[in-house]
């Protein structure tokens, strides 16, 4: 795409700025850094890079005030999946620059069922699309997508003669036994199970795989109906409450991605629960446990549960306030595309949204996640951000809220989704979010 973009390009433009935010770690504002200049350098502009803050609660806030008060300097924004219905009022209509070109229509040919869609949309997963459009309008392009894990360490598992987990409680039960066995060798600070239990979005993404792998719902409906008071989902929350101090150490109780990652690549840990951009991470040159670990599916609530992941992932998205709509749009068609979707999967993991990509063999070697987003077992889990828009940050902060309150033992779960569930209904109208 970047040749065809540069041929007779650069001498006849006016160069102008552009500033994307992007990236939530070093390794992430790299590549996203490389590509943009790559694009700048192509067409004869200027790109300015900001990094943006790793928490995506943190990053919220600050691309609301930028664009709260419309700042023009800010041209792409990288957006979570649960953001679009928030950010709407402040985001360009993509679809009416998007013109169809030849290397979507290529993609397209695969996507099942076109509809309406132009040949660009129509590359993409038409889930994420669908998630990306507010009132008609298209609001960003899907970027990656994520899903909740199991990372093991295939060498203890192996060496006590244990399989993966299938359920929690194999989980439990194979952690004690690590943990006890990596300790008894004077490894004081090894634990068996370390997860994301900070009050942020995080928590929401771990707390909603526990609730749906033992089948109690995901807080909201798609009907906009109320769920999470009932007796599975408070069993769920008051398990992983026992978890702390017998599996799970106190501190996962302020731990993000950053602290558990670091804490399992230093060897810590027998299992944890992370995005698919933890194995690049983990099998990285530098990284201790490189080529020892495995990933799963997460275990299911008991025979009748399910292995629940949580969908996550990023999209690309151009302000309003931009006095470059053209050339931003531009960039993000750029970024989107197959050639660095690619070269973004091969290198940092990102799992491509474009499904035509996901066929690829040399990124299906490399990366075992991609074979489970594709198993019959697995349940990917929406957070209930399409249903209740705009209020949907503030739904998330009440279930935070109550599930560290329960993790921290601070308050019971009947207790907790009981009020939960009142001021769910409070922020709701007439008991609904539709
Ligand atoms: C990952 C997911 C994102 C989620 C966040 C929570 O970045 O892709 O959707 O909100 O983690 O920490």
């Amino acid at each position: 795409m970047l040749a065809a973009l540069a041929q007779g390009g650069a001498d006849s433009v006016i160069a102008e700025q552009l500033t994307i935010s992007c990236g939530r770690f070093p390794a992430e504002h790299e590549l996203c850094r490389n590509a943009a200049v790559r694009w700048a350098e192509a067409r004869g502009h200027e790109v300015r890079v900001l990094a943006a803050p790793a928490l995506s609660d943190e990053r919220l806030a600050l691309y609301q005030e930028l664009l709260e008060v419309g700042a023009q300097r800010l041209d792409v924004l990288e957006i979570d999946i649960v953001w679009p219905g928030k950010l709407a009022p402040h985001l360009a209509d993509l679809r009416p620059y998007l013109a169809e070109d030849a290397e979507d229509a290529e993609d397209a040919e695969d996507a099942e069922d076109a509809g309406e869609a132009t040949p660009a949309e129509a590359a993409f997963f038409p889930s994420l699309i669908a998630n990306n459009s507010i009132d008609g309008r298209l609001v960003a392009l899907p970027w990656f997508l994520d899903l909740g894990l199991l990372y093991y360490r295939r060498d203890l598992l192996e060496a006590a003669g244990l399989d993966v987990p299938q359920t929690w409680r194999q989980l439990a039960d194979a952690a004690i036994i690590l943990q006890d066995g990596q300790r008894a060798y004077g490894d004081s600070r090894f634990w068996g199970f370390i997860w994301q239990g900070w009050r942020y979005e995080g928590l929401t993404c771990n707390a909603i795989e526990w609730l749906a792998s033992w089948g109690g719902g995901t807080v909201i409906a798609a009907n906009g109906r109320i769920t999470v008071d009932n007796p599975d989902a408070r069993f769920a929350l008051q398990r992983a409450g026992d978890w702390i101090e017998i599996i799970s150490p106190h501190a996962v109780l302020t731990s993000t991605e950053t602290e558990t990652l670091e804490q399992f690549a230093a060897g810590n840990a027998a299992f944890m629960r992370h995005w698919p951009y933890a194995w690049e991470e983990l099998n990285a040159e530098d990284s201790r446990v490189r080529g020892k670990v495995g990933v799963a599916l997460l275990p299911k609530g008991g025979a009748q549960g399910v292995h629940a992941a949580t969908l996550g992932g990023w999209q690309l998205a151009v302000s309003k306030y931009s006095a470059h709509p053209e050339l931003a749009v531009d960039l993000v068609r750029y970024l989107t595309s197959s050639e660095v979707q690619r070269e973004r999967a091969l290198e940092g993991g990102y799992i491509p949204s474009r499904p035509a990509l996901l066929g690829l063999s040399e990124l299906r070697q490399q990366q075992p996640y991609l074979g489970l987003l594709e198993s019959a077992d697995l349940t990917l889990v929406a957070r209930p951000s399409t249903v209740t828009g705009a209020k949907y940050t503030r739904v998330s902060e009440l279930f935070q809220n109550s599930v560290h309150a329960i993790l921290s033992g601070a308050t019971t779960a009947e207790t907790a989704l009981a009020l939960l569930a009142e001021e769910l209904e409070l922020l709701s109208e007439a008991g609904s979010f539709r």
